[in-house]
């Protein structure tokens, strides 16, 4: 599936050079926002582009350097429910680790995930759009995590890639994600060991470059970056959109991501205590980064390129690519080079908002809206796209980098 090569996508990126695009990448910023914000309420004020995660990260390393990688994954293959004892035989320091990695933090609270679950379960058909199109598009163009992903072993095989992604995107809306019987609490331990790994693994890629403020990939900076391009965006996006959202469901959804990050390995200290401190914090941290990279252009195009696998034309590319367009402005969609499409374009520009006042009955049409047919029609479609990938799937550590 994969026809790029890196002469092509240095390619794109002399081209990107040239015409200046690249010089949008915006220069670090230092750290302000105050852990008072936070989960913890407190904190050492740490810049986390300089914190990664101490506990998965050497326990990691030294497995990879061990050689106990390929046992540990097939043993890791069975251990799939949250409340499932640790399979026998891993080596005693990583179920020392992974005993620790599952359990919730004390600040869980259950009602506000039975909530979360409520707003999940109605949502779900935006929620699965906006994860797929906003956030995972939007991934393209943080140049930090399409570099990481790219030159990663996954990103060779984006379509198992996704399918990955989706599952975590998938478990955190189930009714038991936390709960003995539900996966996410799996999903989440298994991709911090998969994060270690990478961070390990990345420096010696050939294609991967450290930079200045890099060494180092995936740091707690980075991991809020893209934890923003996940609940803060899709937040945003359904508040513009007008769908009504009660207080205590926003508030839940909110607080199942809060605990997804946490569980992610992501310090209580940088996870946002409400909206406003994930807004303040996302306009610090995600908004400025954002830039094209020849490695970001190359994903968003494999991407937008997955639909026709799925319906063979509903969702074909040029659909897939306006709403992108739609969903992140001109702005974006340009880096990703991104075509203009004359008919999608500007239909979505006028009737999404009628589409969406009328589907909750905001808009009392005598009769639907000509596009609404098919909006709903895209609306499925895409969610069987990026959610239905979420197949069983095992999330395994891995042992490479992308072959160059
Ligand atoms: C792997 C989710 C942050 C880069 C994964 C996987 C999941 C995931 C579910 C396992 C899928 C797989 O193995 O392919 C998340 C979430 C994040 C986050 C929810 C933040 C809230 C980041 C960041 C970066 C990153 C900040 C880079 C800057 C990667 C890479 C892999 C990976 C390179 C491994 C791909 C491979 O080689 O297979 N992530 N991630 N992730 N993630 Fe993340």
């Amino acid at each position: 599936m994969d026809k790029l090569s890196r002469r092509n996508v240095l390619m794109a990126g002399g081209a990107l050079a040239a015409t200046g695009a690249l010089s949008f990448a915006a220069p670090a910023q230092a750290w302000t926002w105050s852990a008072k914000g936070s989960v913890a309420g407190t904190g050492a004020g740490t810049d986390p582009r300089w914190v990664w995660d101490e506990q998965a990260d050497p326990l990691v390393a030294s497995l990879l350097d061990r050689g106990d990688v390929p046992r540990v994954n097939e043993l890791l293959r069975t251990w799939t429910k949250n409340g499932q004892p640790l399979p026998a035989g891993l080596p005693a320091d990583l179920r020392d680790f992974m005993e620790q990695a599952r359990q919730l933090p004390s600040w869980v609270d259950r009602g506000k995930l039975a909530t979360a679950y409520d707003f999940n379960e109605k949502r779900g058909l935006y929620l699965g759009v906006l994860y797929g199109l906003a956030s995972g598009m939007m991934s393209t163009a943080i140049p930090k995590e399409a570099r990481a992903v790219y030159y990663s072993k996954g990103g060779a095989d984006m379509k198992d890639r996704i399918s990955k992604t989706a599952k975590l995107g998938y478990d955190i809306g189930t009714r038991n994600a936390f709960d003995p019987d539900g996966e996410m609490i799996v999903t989440c331990v298994k991709t911090r060991l998969v994060h270690a790994a990478v961070r390990h693994l990345l420096p010696q890629s050939p294609g991967w470059e450290a930079v200045a403020d890099e060494q180092i990939p995936i740091s707690q900076a980075a991991m809020m970056v893209t934890w923003h391009s996940l609940p803060t965006t899709v937040m945003q996006k359904l508040v513009a959109w007008r769908v009504p959202i009660p207080a205590a469901e926003s508030a839940a959804f909110l607080h199942s991501w809060q605990v997804g990050g946490h569980m992610l390995g992501i310090k209580d200290e940088y996870i946002p205590a409400t909206w406003d401190a994930a807004n303040s914090q996302a306009k610090q941290v995600l908004d400025p980064v954002l830039a094209p990279t020849p490695e970001g252009i190359a994903l968003a195009d494999i991407l937008l390129g997955l639909g026709s696998v799925v319906d063979g034309g509903v969702l074909s590319k040029p659909i897939l690519g306006s709403f992108t367009r739609f969903l992140l402005g001109d702005r974006i969609a340009d880096w990703l080079r991104i075509p203009r499409e004359p008919i999608w374009d500007p239909l979505l520009k006028t009737a999404w908002g009628p589409f969406i006042a009328f589907r909750e009955g905001l808009l009392p049409f005598p009769g639907a809206p000509q596009a609404y047919w098919l909006f709903d029609e895209f609306l499925r479609k895409s969610m069987l796209l990026f959610l239905s990938e979420a197949r069983p799937i095992s999330i395994e550590i891995p042992q490479a980098n992308r072959p160059s």
